[in-house]
């Protein structure tokens, strides 16, 4: 579907289940060569393999996005078997729900820790590879919970601080990257079907009244975010950077 992809190489972080392995995936049927990368290198392998069945060339890597050392590891791998960085998808997240007067200073640090520095630390050792091709892109994935939509998520503070961040962040990142060939975008899932979404669907009143404010009255598929993730790091996206798309079912504007 997008020509200018193919032999590409992209780096996805979290891409063992979820939404992660759905973007390694369709990106390998685009014909990108993708570097799946989690905390189980076990697992990563599987999908690597399921890559390899498209034909497409694939590469495991155990990365804890929240450790500096992992994380230029896995930039060193990717370059030793291909090459080159042309795409990050930083998508690796935890959400722990829980009330604000109960988060300890620990939980808020291991959210933050994965969720935002992580996305600054892959960021920016996979922006000084690709600054030395002169291009690249980086699609952050944020979420819904990135605040200033006027819609509020309890039980989520240290979540809604992180993904927040990724959008600040961003946008920063873009204006100094653009000159050097770097565009930076942000995707902003609504509810979407992954393991992530567990411990809301084990409450059906919940579920039920979340749903009742998505005018599309479903859960996103990983595959719809992909589409998107698949259209930002093409060029077909080539005039966007530092934007914030939202992928919701239409939740925010309701
Ligand atoms: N599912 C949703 O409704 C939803 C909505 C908005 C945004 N998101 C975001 O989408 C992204 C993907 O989440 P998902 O829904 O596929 O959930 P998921 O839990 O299936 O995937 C998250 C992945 O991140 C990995 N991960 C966790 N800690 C890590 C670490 N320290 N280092 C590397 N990898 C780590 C996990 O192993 C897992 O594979 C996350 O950033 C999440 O915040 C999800």
């Amino acid at each position: 579907m997008y020509e200018d992809l193919k032999g590409k190489v992209a780096i996805v972080t979290g891409a063992r289940r979820g939404m992660g392995k759905v973007h390694a995936l369709k990106l390998a049927q685009e014909g990108v060569k993708v570097v799946v990368s989690d905390i189980s290198e076990e697992d990563c392998q599987k999908v690597v393999d399921e890559i390899g069945k498209t034909g497409e060339e694939g590469l495991a890597v155990k990365c804890d996005v929240s450790k500096k050392k992992e994380v230029d590891e896995l930039v060193k791998k990717t370059i030793e078997k291909f090459g080159k960085i042309d795409i990050l998808v930083n998508n690796a997240g935890i959400a722990q729900f829980k009330p604000f007067l109960e988060i300890t200073e620990e939980e808020w640090n291991r959210t933050l820790d994965i969720n935002l520095r992580g996305y600054f630390l892959c960021a920016q050792a996979a922006a000084k590879e690709m600054t030395k091709q002169k291009s690249g892109v980086i699609v952050n994935i944020a979420s819904v919970a990135m605040g200033q939509q006027g819609v509020g998520f309890p039980n989520l503070v240290h979540y809604c601080a992180s993904k927040g961040g990724i959008v600040g962040m961003t946008e920063a990142m873009a204006l100094e990257l653009a000159p050097l060939g770097i565009r930076v975008n942000v995707v902003a899932p609504g509810m979407i079907e992954t393991p992530m979404i567990d411990p809301i669907k084990q409450d059906p009143k919940a579920m039920e009244g979340l749903m009742a404010r998505v005018p599309l009255k479903r859960v996103g598929k990983p595959e719809e975010v992909s589409n998107l993730v698949l259209f930002l790091a093409s060029d077909t996206s080539s005039y966007m950077t530092g934007a914030a798309v939202v992928i919701d079912g239409g939740w925010l504007a309701g």
